[in-house]
């Protein structure tokens, strides 16, 4: 039989998300690992203990469960090494944690993730790390930012809920002539539609609560590291104590080998929604990096495979009292569609988007943000639940 990873890194994307990560005669054939539950391992004497010279050790350092679906996330991101965490915030606290010490400066993307903001003004500010915010359109201008203490720029592309893009690799080669680490919070394209490692990027970062897991049940942060970065990242994680669980491990797994599938029907929808909403008067402007109109479109273009179910659009209202009644109105009436935060889900999602947090790229002034995750549900129902929203805010 040929070497099945060699077999596979060559197949095509649902070949690899139904067979990454699975080897079923380690595991007297059956088709999915065991569900290992463990804190303690026994060692067969005390010199096999003394020299840890056994593959696993401790629950905290690794089973055949969470390697499983650390082999899976290695094999799609090509990175050296992955860890799990118990939340998409832990995948970014985590590496800050890892990579920066007291006096040392932080880039960070404007467009960020909410809870990570909140991390860096309040956490990794008091641990004596400056944290600076950069605008997401600053490709190579990024270098003019970087001090001779500045040691990660944390980058996310698209950006949380309004979603400019990147130009990660432009980014990634100016801050490596720095020597700083890159990070990325990927978790919107999922490695199948944008492999950080291959632009530059050192870790890449994922909510596995979207779109690996699928069904909005599960918890679960994943932190890939090149070769390079991949030491200290392991060395951190051991040392804080965090990791995945066995049972949700198991899950993310499970939600890994149709992820592909329901990617590839968010994306049809939501660009069709996207494009139904722009033709709209009532819509000032439509964000999501697959429509040719927006900004960050070419970028998306030229890096990225293809975008996932989730992106805003802003609700034309002419005075700034109305923007918060109007959305309101809106969001009420909707019932197909949840008020509820994450997505990657099967599930639609609607909320109103804050943007005061902000500190370069603001608010758009035409109307308030609404974000859309678009689930697996037929678009024309979706569509017809929007309708009801716009008439409600029409007559609000
Ligand atoms: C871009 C992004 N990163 C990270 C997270 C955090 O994920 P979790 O909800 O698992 O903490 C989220 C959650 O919404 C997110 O949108």
């Amino acid at each position: 039989m040929r070497d099945r990873k060699e077999m596979l890194a060559a197949a095509g994307t649902d070949t690899r998300l139904c067979h990454v990560g699975n080897d079923p005669m380690s595991y007297h054939g059956f088709v999915n690992p065991p569900v290992v539950h463990a804190s303690t391992v026994l060692f067969p004497d005390v010199q096999t203990m003394e020299t840890r010279s056994q593959k696993y050790t401790y629950g905290t350092r690794g089973t055949p469960t969470t390697d499983a679906l650390c082999e899976a996330i290695d094999e799609l991101e090509g990175s050296a090494g992955t860890i799990l965490v118990p939340s998409g915030l832990a995948a970014i606290t985590v590496p800050f944690l890892a990579f920066l010490s007291p006096g040392d400066h932080a880039l960070i993307v404007d467009s960020v993730y909410g809870p990570c903001r909140h991390f860096c003004d309040t956490m990794l500010t008091r641990l004596g790390v400056t944290v600076e915010y950069y605008d997401p359109d600053i490709g190579s201008g990024i270098e003019a930012l970087i001090r001779p203490n500045t040691r990660l720029v944390h980058t996310e592309a698209p950006g949380s809920n309004t979603f400019e893009m990147q130009d990660i690799r432009a980014i990634s080669e100016a801050a490596h002539r720095h020597g700083c680490v890159v990070t990325m919070d990927n978790t919107w394209a999922t490695p199948i539609y944008f492999k950080p490692l291959d632009f530059g990027v050192d870790v890449s970062i994922h909510a596995a609560t979207k779109y690996p897991s699928g069904h909005s049940d599960i918890l679960m942060g994943t932190v890939s590291a090149n070769a390079a970065h991949w030491p200290q990242l392991k060395e951190a994680n051991g040392t804080l104590g965090i990791c995945g669980s066995p049972d949700d491990s198991y899950m993310i797994l499970r939600g890994l080998r149709t992820m592909n599938l329901r990617l590839e029907h968010h994306n049809r929808s939501a660009l069709s929604v996207a494009t139904w909403l722009e033709a709209r008067d009532d819509v000032a402007r439509v964000l999501h990096p697959g429509l040719p109109s927006f900004l960050g479109h070419d970028i998306w273009k030229r890096d990225f495979k293809g975008a996932s179910g989730i992106f805003s659009f802003v609700l034309k209202v002419d005075d700034r009292e109305s923007f918060k009644p109007k959305a309101r109105a809106f969001l009420n009436e909707l019932s197909l569609f949840g008020l509820g935060y994450s997505w990657g889900g099967y599930e639609s999602l609607a909320v109103m988007v804050d943007l005061s947090d902000r500190k370069i790229r603001k608010a758009p002034a035409e109307g308030p943000v609404i974000r859309l995750q678009i689930g697996l549900e037929n678009v024309e129902d979706i569509i017809a639940d929007l309708e009801r929203g716009f008439r409600a805010a029409a007559g609000a």
